[in-house]
């Protein structure tokens, strides 16, 4: 088996894992994998912006406030206030590195709001923030040369631990097996750094508006390889994704709203205001929640968003790639009302970090939708992600430079891949099936209002699922797929059971046998694989 030296191996190219590797090709050799094309990451599709206090009026309390009152309880206040206070200056560096946001003429920056703020404090890129993140970084990282090697359709498969040189009982990552995606064949790649940045795992859900690769590969890598996992539970379902029997993940952006949409049935009567007194600017738990009950127990498919009286001039130019993809399915937001459901968007939970990405492995770091840091506590506000993954990807970088050999032994031997008996695959049906099995699943009992008994099945049939799939991995070769799947089944099962730990309803989390908020907020801690 090949395997590949480098000081730092960053598994993702969001923004998150972008940020991390160009800081730390400053300080050392760095080797990017990632799955697909480069650019295909979560951070490519979104849409709002960067949440970030700009104007005079706004604060960093008053973000904190923000981000506080829509965690319901269980936010890590310093950590968001590291998070919130770094904004500013991380925001001029990727301005420095090529990202463009809207400016108004006066050439101060154009902010938009989003549910939950209480000021408009959202950078943008029009309606395609992130693919202008993601353009810029990745020109940006492609410049700083050898230093950085970026290999594309490299899909990582586990990570490799030994026991931690320092701590007892404890263990130090030291790599990890990449499965070459076009090849098929796996590569070794030794690093005493490790650094996970592979976005969420809306692809759990069979409705999401994230893309094919939200497969919640780091947080599924990390648990196995003995990582602690926090709050999966809380899985953000954003309340407005297109309604179409053709469109697939289309996002209609919270800006939308921002931009005064508001929620309405197909009769064009508005209904938020008897959920929450701010209407659909409430936290999305909330409306979310909302949509979800009108939906039930009217009989309805779906609900709809107006933002007809803003006018076409205005609709056209502030959301021109919204307005050409709804055009594109038959719908005009400047005279039709948008047809919209709820859908997958956002995993709040993650492998437990520091604000800097430490994990209880050593040597094996996580960031952005990857991580729990405790920015987001029960429920992430919007925007706040992509200044998560901006933040923490340098601090990572930052902390990892300062400290170059709190990693696993460098000279740690990473055993030759064992296929075992595995043959190719005559039986491709399996995975098709249990991919459909796991997110169906996951979809009708653990999705916006949970139960006992709906949970209870869908433990029951996820672990069913989980046997079956590690039986079929180690009978065939590995293929992405197949990757992927497994990797989405663990984080069904982690999804599955921390919601079973939680005795109340909080945040993202709602529970029609536990509808009440106990008194003190706790986190859920999975203990990583094989631990007590
Ligand atoms: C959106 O544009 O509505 C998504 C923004 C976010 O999830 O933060």
């Amino acid at each position: 088996m090949k395997t590949l030296d480098c000081d730092y191996l960053v598994i993702g190219s969001g923004l998150a894992g972008l940020s991390a590797a160009s800081r730390l090709a400053a300080s050392g050799n760095v080797l990017l994998v990632t799955k697909r094309d480069a650019a295909e990451s979560n951070t490519n599709y979104a849409q709002g912006g960067v949440s970030c206090v700009t104007l005079p009026e706004d604060s960093f309390d008053r973000h904190v406030a923000d981000t506080l009152d829509a965690g319901a309880g269980l936010c890590d206040e310093s950590v968001v206030r590291a998070i919130v206070e770094a904004g500013p200056a991380r925001m001029e560096e990727l301005r420095q590195a090529g990202v463009s946001f809207d400016t108004r003429p006066d050439g101060t920056p154009d902010l938009g709001r989003e549910g939950g703020h209480t000021v408009r404090r959202v950078l943008h890129s029009g309606d395609i923030t992130g693919r202008e993140i993601e353009r810029a970084l990745l020109a940006d990282a492609r410049r700083r040369g050898p230093r950085l090697r970026i290999l594309e359709n490299a899909h990582a498969i586990d990570l490799v631990t030994v026991p931690d040189p320092v701590r007892a009982g404890a263990r130090a990552c030291v790599g990890a097996y990449v499965l070459d995606a076009v090849t098929g064949g796996i590569f070794g790649v030794r690093a005493p750094h490790v650094v996970l940045a592979t976005g969420g795992a809306g692809k759990v859900y069979l409705y999401t508006c994230n893309p094919d690769v939200a497969t919640a590969g780091g947080i599924a890598m990390a648990w196995r390889a003995g990582a602690d996992i926090r709050n999966m539970e809380f899985f953000q379902f954003h309340p407005t994704c297109l309604y179409h029997p053709e469109a697939k993940n289309f996002l209609v952006s919270e800006a939308v709203r921002g931009e005064g949409a508001n929620l309405v049935d197909a009769a064009g009567v508005p209904f938020m205001h008897r959920y929450d007194p701010r209407g659909p600017l409430a936290p999305r738990d909330i409306v979310a929640r909302a949509i979800d009950h009108e939906m039930k127990t009217r009989g309805l498919p779906c609900m709809y968003l107006d933002i007809r009286h803003r006018g076409e001039k205005f609709i056209r130019s502030r959301f021109p790639n919204i307005d050409a993809e709804l055009r594109r399915w038959g719908v005009d937001m400047a005279r039709d009302l948008v047809p919209v459901v709820p859908a997958a968007h956002y995993c709040c939970g993650g492998v437990a970090t520091t604000v800097e990405g430490r994990t209880n492995v050593r040597g094996l770091y996580a960031v952005g939708e990857t991580a729990n840091t405790g920015l987001h506590g029960a429920n992430r506000l919007a925007s706040n992600s992509l200044l998560e993954a901006a933040v923490c990807g340098a601090k990572c970088a930052d902390w990892i430079a300062a400290n170059p050999n709190a990693g696993g032994p460098r000279d740690a031997v990473i055993p030759p891949w064992d296929s075992g008996p595995a043959v190719p695959s005559d039986e491709l049906v399996v995975v098709t099936h249990n991919w459909d099995e796991v997110r169906t699943c996951m979809w009708d009992y653990v999705g916006i209002v949970r139960t006992d008994k709906r949970l209870e099945r869908a433990l029951h049939r996820i672990e069913n699922l989980r046997r079956e799939i590690r039986q079929y991995y180690f009978d065939y070769f590995v293929t992405s797929d197949v990757l992927e799947l497994r990797n989405i089944a663990d984080a069904a099962w982690l999804i599955v059971r921390s919601a079973m730990a939680r005795r109340e309803s909080r945040g993202l989390h709602f529970s029609l046998d536990c509808p009440d908020r106990l008194p003190e907020a706790r986190d859920t801690v999975i203990h990583g694989f094989g631990r007590p």
